[in-house]
């Protein structure tokens, strides 16, 4: 796409600028400083949107005429080879030192091709997974001129209220940290020059998981011992996996604004950790920070955004319209506009951008890589693979391809829409994506197969009930596809009721009563944890297929068939009722816990109308087969510092098929110099195990394994006893235990 021309005027510009001469990527990034004005530095921190997407408040913008004038470095929802080839020929032949512009995207989970909702595929347990679906979302967002994504979400989410628990790994601090690094990895690959590369986004810095009441955007509170304990983690996972850039949140923490916390910007993320990327602010959040209460008007915002570390402002226009005044009034420094102009060029020319800026533009390319088959086959392999069996009652699933007649009912069951999830990006939605009744069409005929809608999502129309109980009491066997619409979870989409909506549980009940008898099965596509304590009585198997993308319904046909052994287990807990949350496995035990020997014992730390327990744990998912633990060993009772420790356990698969385990090693640090969790996930492992097959696993600890941030905020291991179990899940009591002398 690239004309003889354009080429030749490129590097011409750039040959006489003496960047061509220049070394190493620091002192390209030098030399072209130097003959940049103040203006087009600024003018490199700034970021719109093209007019393919909008993720936020509508901002009118003149993007040629920014780009044209050198004030703009940037662009997000702005893709195809032809979109970005007007756009970048704007930046490179019409500016006076034609700059490339930075295409990023929200390419949260998948591209085109579209795989589970990240919340399902955290449910995976595998990295290698996670890591294939980003690497292949790459694939295809680069061969749509895109360089850069914002992606991944590592917020650590325990509120199922909040609907971007959908967009993250759930709630454990470990697990969040592997997934993180897997998908900057698949993102960014092994070098950032090739063209199928992107540059990876850890987002939203920091501790927007954690608003209050699960309500989006809210203020957040906590101590800075659960910020490093549990919400930096994942970041710094990141960081050290080696993801290029941040991007700081919406909300407050601790009367902070994130887009204007030095303390998380800077001393953190640059000092303690010493990223080398540049940090974007959120859609407008360095604006939002006048509403919050922080900054005085839009000027003061640019002051305190810059200066606390953001270096690059999305879609607020502030940098743009007052940073040059700010320096010339000895507000901000000039040093601090350089260092974050300096950060955006470097990744910049890391892209290769600098060597051709139309790298990234090539038709031919982005022909052939939509959709190829082999990532279409990952995405079904994955949505099998994050699929989580929460309940199957003597065993009805799987269903066998030779039952007369099933009845297929729900708003579910034909959708080709709500079935990619929030934040799809390009995913083709109707035609492409395959509904659970088309993936049912491979096992079954035509002549086996009863359908009926029986009512939406939301309305309250009951007049299919009768089309769907008459089919109901006609089928052998009953599979209901249900749960939320897309638009229900991800950003802005918080709820109150954790219940799946609409009058969709009052037909569960209807088909119950109509067919006392017979087997039912519940598939279920949501984007958080739901309320279930009234359908785990009213159904017999109940399979969570979250939003499982583009192939999900021929993934869920896979499951309920047996093609697939499910093997997916939870990340995140589900509560018996809004009212336990937050609730998560890896809590702090009280002075009052309730005992086991008496649940009900007054003034314990207990619920007078419902158990403590949630309805399904953390780390919880059935399989078709059935493993047994034994053998627990450990190599020694005693740690040192500079020791290992090997904990082995002998996993059998003593069930009828082939199938996956997600084997998990917990420890409990029994007494610290501030209070350890009740339970904390160390380590996993995915193993395969043949029908009558059993296979030692074993995990090696060492001291650096059982570290935290003590209340003096030193990242620092303590003498003691630690409890360490490996189990299927999180449900289970220590019985074995090693000290760290
Ligand atoms: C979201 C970010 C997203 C950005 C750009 C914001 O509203 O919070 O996660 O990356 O929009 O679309």
């Amino acid at each position: 796409m690239m004309t003889l021309k354009t080429k030749l005027t490129y590097s011409i510009i750039f040959v006489f600028g003496h960047v061509a001469l220049a070394q190493n990527y620091e002192a390209k990034v030098d030399s072209l400083m130097k003959l940049m004005t103040l203006q087009e530095k600024i003018g490199q921190t700034v970021m719109y949107s093209g007019s393919w997407d909008q993720t936020g408040p509508i901002v009118g913008t003149d993007n040629a005429k920014y780009i044209r004038e050198g004030n703009m470095g940037a662009m997000l929802n702005a893709f195809t080879v032809k979109g970005t080839y007007d756009l970048q020929k704007v930046a490179v032949e019409e500016t006076r030192l034609g700059i490339p512009l930075l295409f990023g995207y929200d390419v949260i989970h998948g591209h085109r091709t579209i795989f589970p909702i990240n919340l399902g595929m955290a449910a995976s347990w595998d990295l290698k997974m996670i890591e294939e679906s980003s690497r292949i979302s790459a694939e295809e967002a680069s061969a749509e001129g895109l360089h850069w994504t914002f992606s991944p979400m590592v917020d650590i989410a325990r509120d199922p209220r909040w609907g971007r628990i959908s967009e993250g790994s759930g709630e454990d601090v470990y697990l969040a940290s592997q997934i993180a690094k897997a998908y900057v990895k698949g993102y960014q690959g092994d070098d950032l020059s090739k063209h199928n590369t992107i540059l990876a986004c850890a987002k939203h810095f920091v501790g927007y998981g954690a608003a209050q009441a699960g309500r989006d955007y809210h203020t957040v509170n906590m101590g800075e011992g659960e910020l490093r304990n549990v919400y930096l983690p994942p970041f710094k996972a990141a960081v050290d996996a080696g993801v290029e850039t941040f991007m700081s949140a919406f909300n407050e923490l601790n009367g902070v604004p994130t887009s204007g916390n030095k303390f998380t910007l800077r001393d953190i993320l640059q000092e303690e950790w010493g990223f080398k990327g540049f940090v974007v602010s959120d859609y407008t959040s360095i604006n939002e920070m006048i509403l919050h209460g922080f900054a005085k008007d839009s000027t003061d915002a640019a002051r305190i955004g810059m200066n606390a570390g953001v270096d690059m402002d999305m879609m607020g226009s502030v940098y743009r319209k007052h940073l040059k005044e700010l320096v010339e009034e000895g507000k901000v420094d000039e040093a601090i506009v350089n260092d974050a102009c300096r950060r955006i060029l470097l990744a910049k020319f890391k892209l290769g951008l600098f060597d051709d800026p139309y790298r990234y533009i090539d038709e031919k390319r982005e022909a052939e890589t939509k959709y190829k088959p082999e990532f279409l086959s990952k995405a079904r392999e994955i949505a099998a693979a994050s699929s989580v069996l929460l309940q199957n009652k003597n065993n009805v699933l799987p269903l066998s391809k030779e039952t007369k007649s099933i009845a297929f009912i729900g708003p579910l069951v034909k959708d080709e829409y709500d079935i990619l999830g929030n934040w799809a990006a390009k995913g083709d939605r109707k035609g492409k994506a395959v509904s659970v009744f088309e993936g049912v069409l491979e096992y079954l005929k035509p002549n086996q197969i009863m359908y009926a809608k029986g009512c939406d999502i939301l309305k309250d129309d009951e007049s299919g009930f009768s089309e769907a109980i008459t089919i109901s009491k006609k089928a052998d066997v009953i599979v209901l596809v249900m749960g939320e619409g897309h638009h229900m979870s991800g950003e802005a989409a918080s709820r109150t009721n954790l219940k799946i909506p609409g009058i969709q549980p009052k037909l569960i009940q209807k088909i119950r009563e109509a067919n006392p008898d017979k087997k039912i099965i519940l598939v279920l596509m949501n984007g958080r944890p739901i309320n279930l304590s009234d359908e785990v009585n009213l159904v017999d198997a109940i399979l969570e297929v979250w939003f499982p993308g583009t192939m999900g319904g021929a993934a869920t046909a896979d499951i309920l068939f047996g093609a697939y052994n499910p093997s997916g287990k939870l990340t995140v807990t589900f509560p018996r009722n809004v009212g336990q949350v937050p609730i998560y496995y890896n809590m702090k035990n009280t002075g009052r816990p309730i005992p086991d020997n008496n649940p009900t014992e007054d003034y314990k730390s207990n619920y007078i109308d419902s158990p403590n327990s949630p309805l399904f744990v953390f780390g919880h998912g059935l399989s078709y087969t059935t493993f047994k633990y034994a053998d627990f060993t450990l190599s020694s009772h005693t740690l040192s510092f500079s020791d290992t420790l090997k904990a082995s356990v002998v996993v059998s698969n003593t069930g009828g098929f082939d199938g996956y385990e997600v084997v998990q090693l917990y420890i409990h640090d029994k007494v610290g110099s501030v209070t350890r969790p009740v339970k904390e996930l160390k380590g996993f492992q995915k193993i395969f195990l043949k029908k009558g097959e059993s296979k030692t696993v074993t995990f090696i600890l060492t001291a650096e394994d059982l570290k935290f941030y003590n209340s003096e905020m030193n990242y620092t291991v303590e003498h003691g006893e630690f409890e360490i179990a490996i189990a299927p899940s999180s449900d289970f009591k220590f019985k074995n235990s090693f000290i760290l002398e």
